[in-house]
């Protein structure tokens, strides 16, 4: 879909789309288009009761007197209020009308929904970014197109700031393409997507400066990796540690680290899921493709900071060479662990990730995604990301731009009597707790392999895949992490 930014004008032919403000719904733009139609906007706003609240809609079709299609209003809210999510949900909105419309193409006009806080070159980009954000299409196995559903082809944006709009949406239109990458790497199926594959395609990063460099079996081996190793022994695919760096900050700058939970599939290994819905489990890389996507978005958008991002690729499988309940395995920092249940894999892979990450780059803070426990959907549904940590601050900071971005987050208790429910008999901790607090003790199990730098750790098992469908999210796998952390980066540590 190309999105396009021109001045105001009412005379295009297929459909327009005016975004408009409660109280105000037929200002500017709208009151000409309603002379035009001799009073028809008029009419049917009086009659739908439309007053522009956030969220409605209303679909005028072939009005008389103007060569458009249809007219469509769509509320934000009150100028006031104005939020950019009012914004971006009705610029996906209006690609989701046009779809079932098989329109394609569209003027939006973006007028007078603005304020004192989102001017209006920003208010249109955001809007621009909610059109694109739905317009996202994860179709390429599809041999044949279904017809009843249209392809949007062009948007065009009109503001009379149509010049700060499009520069503003350069910028997000970044963040949507790190977004993308997240979303499609989560809806790939494991046997396209497997270890070596997922690298592969963490190297086109270098077309936008991001470095990569990649650790096979035997690297990881030779640095002592044992839990991260364990997961993918039972698997015919070799596991993979990929480290992306991007150095937009100064030489001497901490990097901020950002560490990824890369099972490519889990089948739960020698302790096997039960078969219903186990599908599903292609998804359980999706904080590996959230920090992939983030490291795009950062050097695309060549954020002023020094970023690194860590993500551990295994395959998670029963076989004959698989991990067995009861293996103790070494992991990199020398801690030795009691394999309980094959199943609580991708806690072993992250004790690696981060303890790598730690010692080899001194990060400012170590933030890790992981779709680590069914549990903690049970705690939060779909709505909340779980956020476990050992630091007031950057916790604080995150629930905020979280809250801005839509991708919201949720504290969660750690401490010392969760702690205790990792201990082992035989190795210095097992990989699983008891039924209680799962989340948790999950979380506390990452932390023995975090010193003293700041760190969080998100579990994304309820909202990486298959969250419900928004304006702006149609796609199975959501990219669910991009927003929130390229946000922390640009609010809080960039230069
Ligand atoms: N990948 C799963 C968690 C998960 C479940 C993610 C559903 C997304 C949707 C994880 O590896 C897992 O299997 N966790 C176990 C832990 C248990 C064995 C302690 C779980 O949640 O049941
Ligand atoms: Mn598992
Ligand atoms: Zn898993």
């Amino acid at each position: 879909m190309n999105i396009s930014f021109a001045d105001v004008s009412l005379s295009k032919p297929g459909a327009i789309a005016l975004v408009v403000t409660e109280g105000n719904a037929l200002a500017g733009a709208a009151a000409e288009l309603d002379r035009k139609t001799g009073g028809a906007l008029k009419r049917a706003t009086k009659s739908a009761n439309f007053t522009g609240k956030a969220g409605s809609v209303l679909e005028i079709v072939a009005p008389h007197g103007i060569a458009a299609s249809r007219v469509l209003l769509l509320g934000v809210g009150k100028a006031a209020e104005l939020a950019t999510s009012a914004l971006e949900n009705a610029g996906g909105e209006i690609v989701g009308r046009l779809e079932r419309a098989k329109e394609a193409n569209a003027s939006v006009i973006v007028d007078g929904a603005h304020s004192a806080k989102i001017h209006a070159g920003d208010a249109a980009a955001r809007v621009a970014f909610g059109a694109k954000l739905r317009s996202y299409k994860f179709d390429k196995y599809k041999t044949k197109k279904k017809d009843e559903s249209g392809q949007v082809k062009g948007v065009a944006i009109m503001t009379k700031a149509n010049a700060a709009a499009r520069k503003s949406f350069a910028t997000l239109d970044k963040i949507a393409g790190g977004m993308f990458l997240a979303r499609d790497l989560v809806n790939e199926p494991a046997n396209i997507l497997y270890p070596v594959e997922f690298a592969k395609r963490v190297r086109a990063l270098a077309k936008v400066g991001v470095k990569i460099e990649v650790l096979g079996e035997a690297q990881m081996k030779k640095l002592g990796m044992g839990s991260l190793l364990g997961v993918g022994q039972g698997s015919v695919r070799e596991s993979q540690l990929v480290v992306m760096r991007w150095n937009g900050g100064k030489a001497t700058d901490k990097p901020v680290a950002f560490i990824g939970k890369g099972v490519c599939f889990d089948t739960g290994g020698i302790s096997l899921k039960p078969p219903a819905g186990m599908e599903d489990m292609k998804g359980d890389m999706g904080g590996a493709a959230a920090v992939t996507g983030l490291m795009y978005a950062l050097g695309a958008r060549k954020a002023k900071v020094n970023a690194v991002g860590v993500i551990g690729l295994v395959e998670n499988m029963p076989d004959g060479n698989a991990q067995r309940p009861g293996d103790i395995v070494t992991s990199m920092s020398g801690q030795t662990i009691e394999v309980i249940n094959t199943d609580a894999e991708g806690r072993l892979v992250l004790a690696d990730a981060l303890w790598y990450t730690q010692n080899r780059f001194k990060p400012k803070f170590m933030i890790d995604l992981a779709t680590l426990t069914g549990a903690i959907m049970v705690a939060l549904g779909k709505e909340y990301a779980g956020l476990f940590s050992n630091d007031d601050k950057l916790s604080t900071q995150l629930a905020e731009v979280g809250e801005a971005e839509g991708e919201k987050v949720w504290r969660m208790p750690m401490g010392p009597a969760y702690d205790k429910m990792i201990d082992s008999r035989f190795a210095d901790m097992k990989n699983t707790g008891s039924r209680d607090g799962g989340s948790i003790t999950a979380a506390q199990f990452l932390q023995r392999f975090v010193n003293d730098v700041p760190w969080v750790h998100l579990d994304i098992a309820g909202t990486a895949m298959a969250s419900p469908a928004t304006a702006i999210n149609q796609s199975w796998g959501s990219g669910w992490g991009v927003r929130i952390l390229n946000r922390l980066v640009e609010d809080y540590y960039e230069a």
